[in-house]
């Protein structure tokens, strides 16, 4: 075997060994855009249905309307979840986007939404809306209420450099709605998301806001750097945790460790039951893989029930390690 294989090797043996004594209950399960793989990603639907099934945080993706009001949308534009090409015909840009920044919200409230993957809920179904922030919000103190649950809210702010190149700044709007629905202090319920470093600095150093915050991140170089022990260093300045996409830990399971070392969480990206890696049997081996393999502290799933399954740490610690077939396939994955 290559001394680089020999290494990964070694090296997931030994996070398989660490992680039994990490598997404690306190992993999350994140509703990715709300209970996505069964209701129209982004609706008070699915937001709901993740609620009902159980899920620890709901997540909503944020974008700014013409007239400055968040709305719950994974894209900066309307067209992959919405009918907004039937609507307003004419209103897209010269790049052929019709983007959210360009309508008010009483515009984007005519729009019918639908799921962005059309074999999971069809595109003829009920006619669904785009909510708001702030109905996102009432939704889930309602819920919470109603049920006696706390449940936590994961807001991810959508290319806020974007934004403010538009005149659309978002970060002290953003602290302001969360402020008023009593989401402040250290110890809310809540992790606040961004792919820009920038704008999570911001918040904690410029407008002193003291909410969780988690620098999400994809699977790139990028992703490496910032997983290094130096860039973690720097992350654990102002985030409380890591947000990287799958594969950044496929290829290097120990960054769990370093994480945990800087004081950081680590939580993971995203977890589809139809959407299976063929290196991986099925999406409970998937899972368990990352929570209690790998040791990573929560999940960001569109099927949050399935997730909620495997929170538990399998009973026998050797059952923890990844089994060999696993560690050749995630081998030549790497
Ligand atoms: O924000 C992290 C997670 O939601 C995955 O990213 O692209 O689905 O918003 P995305
Ligand atoms: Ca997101």
């Amino acid at each position: 075997m290559m001394p680089r294989l020999m290494a990964f090797l070694v090296c997931l043996l030994t996070i398989a060994a660490t992680a039994a004594g990490n598997s404690a209950p306190g992993k999350i399960i994140i509703a990715h855009r709300g209970a996505s793989g069964y209701l129209p990603e982004h609706t008070l639907e699915a937001y709901s249905y993740a609620f009902a099934l159980g899920a620890d945080y709901i997540e909503p993706d944020l974008v700014l309307t013409k007239d400055k009001v968040f709305i719950c949308l994974h894209d900066i534009h309307l067209e992959a979840t919405t009918n907004v090409e039937e609507v307003f015909p004419d209103r897209h840009r010269e790049d052929g986007k019709w983007y959210a920044a360009d309508f008010t919200l009483d515009e984007i409230k005519r729009l019918s939404a639908h799921e962005r993957v059309e074999e999971r809920f069809p595109k003829t179904g009920p006619r669904l809306e785009v909510p708001t922030f702030e109905e996102f919000l009432q939704l889930i103190r309602g819920l919470n209420a109603s049920t006696g649950r706390a449940a936590g809210i994961y807001p991810e702010l959508k290319q806020p450099a974007w934004h403010r190149a538009a005149g659309l700044p978002v970060e002290e709007a953003f602290l302001e709605i969360l402020a008023r629905y009593g989401y402040t202090g250290p110890d809310a319920k809540i992790f606040v998301q961004c792919f820009e470093a920038d704008c999570l600095l911001r918040m904690r150093n410029e407008l002193k806001s003291e909410l969780p915050q988690i620098q999400v991140m994809g699977s790139g170089e990028d992703a490496a750097a910032m997983l290094s022990e130096e860039g973690l260093k720097r992350i654990a300045e102002y985030a409380q945790g890591v947000g990287p996409a799958k594969p950044a830990i496929e290829k290097d399971p120990a960054a769990v460790a370093r994480a945990h070392a800087a004081g950081l969480l680590v939580h993971v990206y995203t977890f589809r039951a139809d959407s299976v890696p063929t290196m991986y049997k099925d999406f409970g081996e998937e899972l368990r893989t990352f929570l209690h393999t790998f040791g990573v502290d929560g999940v960001w799933t569109d099927y949050p029930d399935q997730a909620l399954s495997c929170v538990a740490p399998p009973p026998d610690p050797e059952s923890r390690k990844a089994n060999p077939g696993l560690i050749s396939n995630l081998l030549e994955h790497k």
